[in-house]
C-alpha cells in the first residue's frame, strides 16, 4: 500500500499506509487525524479538508477545479501548495506524498 506522510497542526509527522483508491482526505481521516474536519464528507463544499502539499508532488496531482479554487480562496492560510485533500485521489503513484494539515480558519 502506498504511504502517506501527514504533518499535524503541532508539526508532528506520522507515516500511514492507505489503500490506493481512497482520497487523501479519507486516508487522513481513517487514520484518526480528527483535526481534519472534512465536514462536507468530500463533496467539495466546505474547505475544512485543506492541506499543504509537498511541492515535489504538486505536478503529479490532478488539476484543480473552479469550485476547489473558489473554496480555497476563503482560507487565510492559502498558498501555492494548498489543495483540498478530498479532491486528490490517493494512488500508488503518490507513494511518499507528504501533506500538512492547514491552519484552522
Ligand atoms: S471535505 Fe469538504 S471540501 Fe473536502
Amino acid at each position: 500500500m502506498p504511504k502517506l506522510i501527514v504533518v499535524n497542526r503541532a508539526g508532528e509527522e506520522t507515516t500511514v499506509e492507505a489503500a490506493s483508491g481512497l482520497t487523501v482526505m479519507e486516508a487522513i481521516r481513517d487514520n484518526g487525524f480528527d483535526e481534519l474536519l472534512a465536514l462536507c464528507g468530500g463533496c467539495c463544499s466546505c474547505a475544512t479538508c485543506h492541506v499543504h502539499v509537498d511541492p515535489a508532488f504538486l505536478a503529479k496531482l490532478p488539476g484543480m477545479s473552479e469550485d476547489e479554487d473558489d473554496l480555497l480562496d476563503s482560507s487565510d492560510d492559502r498558498n501555492e501548495t494548498s489543495r483540498l485533500s478530498c479532491q486528490i485521489p490517493f494512488t500508488d503513484d503518490l507513494d511518499g506524498l507528504k501533506v500538512t494539515i492547514a491552519k484552522e480558519d
